[in-house]
């Protein structure tokens, strides 16, 4: 398709397949549309929860006028643009998920006693103007019914305004420039409401679909020279049927690109006598994600060595799962892991110390060649939610109930690795799941896909019956 048009956004490189509208179309493109009577859509569900963040922001900032920017549309080549996904902060701060607009701002303006908060945005065009018809970017004519100020206005339960009338003025505060509102937006976000608890259920409910479906389509995954990518696509049809994309891209990793831990060329095969990890997560229309890994065996049963290892990294993420209850260090989950880790490589003789001086905080860590990673990490509208949280708040913060985080450690034995017997080489395993923190402990929130040795090959075995 080429734009036709006389005035539009101009961008290198298309102007060459412009023509210009004859007068005939002018004359009439504007005239016969049947009137949009504008019908003020029900509030929706997240409403009160996002103004009930944005009435924390304002008390933390009196006084002085903030700004959250949506992010605008980035450009994937010439003039084709990423799919937009909003910045995690203003989707936060006004419930506007996957069909939020590009450019879009929320400006909490200070009044005497509180701020006044607007959300602007570039409302749809009239029918009279060119953008209507000749915008390729914006143009309804192109992209589809897009928003008017009164229709967000109701659902969102916010004042809204056209985008032109919004100014920056000197002295604003800008999440991602200043760093005082970046860090309070995000740690606004590590404690969920219970609508992020709903949607994260539904996210981990959709990412549990999609890895049934992988395990279903294991028969033509190795039939390709190219199964990773079978897998990821998969995994990205249940992603966008049921949701609005991936939260990251999709690790489909086969025998020992498993060991790389965030393998996501997906162009290797799937063997069968290998193992794959698949970590993959869903992010639904609010933009809540999951991040959940499984590592299967292809051909459906695990060998001696695949099993011992797979069932050490299970142990050692139910050693994180004991650990975790309200009022203990996040890093206690890290630490109860890694004790698993240490103590377990060092009885396989892997280790040049024991497994006490591995375990060492300053001397030790010898075990940490197998697993780099941490074990943890919040979860919610980014896959590594509340990332710029101070310290003292997420490693060495408190957990507390409501929070939503990933347990996740894994064994990474890599093929040239000399230090371990050839036996363990290109073997890869992660276990990772989603966890709501309640008031008496963990809830596992990706229970329902099969997590044991055992589990994990009746679960194949069944697809296959
Ligand atoms: N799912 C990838 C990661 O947690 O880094
Ligand atoms: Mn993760």
């Amino acid at each position: 398709m080429s734009e036709t048009t006389e005035k539009q956004t101009e961008k290198p490189g298309v102007t060459n397949r412009k023509q210009p509208y004859p007068q005939g179309f002018l004359d009439t493109i504007s005239e016969g549309w049947a009137e949009r009577p504008e019908q003020l859509p029900p509030l929706r569900e997240q409403a009160p929860y996002a103004a009930a963040r944005r009435a924390a922001v304002s008390r933390a900032f009196p006084g002085r006028r903030l700004v959250v920017p949506a992010g605008p549309l980035k450009q994937r080549s010439n003039d084709t643009d990423y799919p937009f996904r909003v910045h995690s902060a203003f989707a936060h701060l006004t419930g506007w998920g996957a069909d939020s607009e590009p450019d879009s701002v929320l400006v909490f303006e200070p009044t005497d006693d509180g701020h006044d908060v607007t959300l602007y945005f570039r409302e749809r065009a009239d029918r009279t103007t060119a953008e209507f018809y000749s915008d390729a970017t914006i143009g309804e004519f192109w992209i589809g019914p897009r928003p008017a100020l009164g229709g967000v206005a109701g659902e969102l339960g916010l004042p809204t305004a056209h985008i032109d009338a919004f100014e920056s003025k000197e002295g604003d505060l800008v999440v991602d420039q200043d760093e005082d509102l970046t860090r309070f937006v995000s740690e606004l976000r590590l404690v969920k409401d219970e609508f992020e608890i709903a949607q994260m259920r539904l996210a981990v409910q959709v990412t549990a679909d999609g890895f049934d479906d992988i395990v279903r389509e294991l028969p033509r995954i190795i039939e390709h020279p190219r199964g990773e990518r079978v897998v990821e696509g998969v995994f990205h049809q249940r992603a966008r049927s049921d949701g609005n994309w991936e939260g990251y891209d999709t690790i489909a990793a086969s025998g020992p690109h498993a060991c790389y831990l965030h393998w996501t060329r997906n162009d290797g095969a799937v063997l069968p006598g290998d193992l794959i990890l698949i970590d993959a997560g869903a992010e639904v229309d609010s933009l809540y994600t999951a991040d959940i890994t499984r590592t299967l065996p292809v051909s459906g049963t695990f060998t001696p060595i695949q099993r011992k290892i797979y069932e050490t990294v299970r142990e050692a993420a139910d050693a994180a799962f004991a650990a975790a209850r309200p009022g203990v260090k996040f890093r206690a989950l890290h630490e109860a892991a890694m004790e698993v880790l240490a103590r377990r490589t060092a009885e396989w003789g892997l280790l040049p110390v024991t497994a006490e001086e591995a375990l060492d905080a300053d001397r030790g860590g010898h075990h940490r060649r197998y697993m780099v990673h941490g074990t943890s990490h919040h979860l919610g509208l980014d896959v590594h939610d509340c990332a710029q949280a101070r310290r003292e708040m997420y490693y060495d913060g408190v957990l507390e109930p409501g929070m939503v985080f990933t347990i996740e450690p894994g064994l990474y034995f890599q093929i040239d690795d000399l230090t371990v017997p050839e036996e363990y080489r290109g073997i890869g395993v992660r276990i990772e799941d989603d966890v709501l923190l309640n008031e008496d402990g963990p809830v596992n929130l990706s229970a329902a896909i099969p997590r044991t040795a055992d589990e994990i090959e009746a679960w194949i075995s069944r697809s296959r019956s």
